[in-house]
């Protein structure tokens, strides 16, 4: 049985982890408050779930999923993450997160400041141009017509394989948009994150289309 860590229990992490439930995995979930606070989420999701910190949510998945904005000051378990693939769902949000110049200069995507922040783990970009609860709903098997597609950004080859294989699992095709250089693409304000469902063909259309237009679309 494949274990996923699910650092973030607010609308990503949940709905990732109810589809992830769905496909036959286990689930160790957390927030910034404690296990405890998880109690009516961890009940929902039924026996296949368990709450924890986020350290032990690190430790015990095979991989793991980090549904959490980036914050300048690394918040994220290094140690716990050590070795492992981490599926970050982050979008930059300077209403949110403020303004983060390294990203509004260019000089670097915001998965690549993430992939800094944790240097012992193997980063992808994943899941971050879909609004959550679709995760569950806009699923369809392999070969369908109207089989959506959601693009991935790594620079690693395995860490894109665990994604291309959930996403399957999900009922979604893989766009790989690798390496996180390029993730910027996909970002805030970009044609693949504004048109939300998006063939194979037309998602990569879209990430051809980017433009680097304004410091706060960057990400
Ligand atoms: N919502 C969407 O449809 C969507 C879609 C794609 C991508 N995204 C991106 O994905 C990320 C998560 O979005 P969201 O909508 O799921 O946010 P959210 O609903 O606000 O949930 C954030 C979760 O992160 C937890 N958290 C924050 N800091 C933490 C820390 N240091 N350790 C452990 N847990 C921590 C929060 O816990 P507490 O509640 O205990 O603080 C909360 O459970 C954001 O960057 C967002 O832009 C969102």
């Amino acid at each position: 049985m494949t274990t996923i860590g699910i650092i973030g229990a607010g609308e990503v992490g949940s709905h990732i982890a109810r589809a992830a439930i769905a496909n036959g995995y286990e689930v160790v979930i957390a927030n910034s408050r404690g296990p405890e606070t998880l109690r009516g989420l961890v009940e929902a999701l039924g026996p296949s779930a368990r709450a924890a910190t986020a350290a032990g949510a690190a430790a015990a998945g095979d991989f793991v999923i980090v549904a959490v904005p980036l914050k300048v000051d690394n918040d994220m378990p290094v140690e716990a993450l050590a070795g492992k693939v981490v599926l970050d769902t982050n979008n930059y949000m300077v209403w949110r997160d403020g303004h983060i110049p390294v990203i509004d200069s260019g000089q670097k995507t915001v998965h690549e400041l993430r992939q800094e922040q944790l240097p012992t783990s193997r980063v992808v970009k994943a899941f971050t141009h879909i609004q959550a609860p679709r995760i569950l709903t806009w699923g369809r098997p392999a070969g369908s017509p109207d089989r959506l597609a959601l693009s991935a950004s790594s620079d690693y080859v395995d860490a894109l394989e665990i994604v291309t294989r959930l996403y399957d699992q999900f009922g979604f095709d893989t766009v790989d948009n690798s390496p996180l250089s390029e993730s910027w693409r996909s970002a805030p304000g970009q044609p693949a994150w504004k048109q939300e469902r998006q063939s194979r063909s037309e998602l990569i259309a879209n990430l051809a289309k980017a433009r680097l237009v304004k410091a706060s679309a960057v990400g």
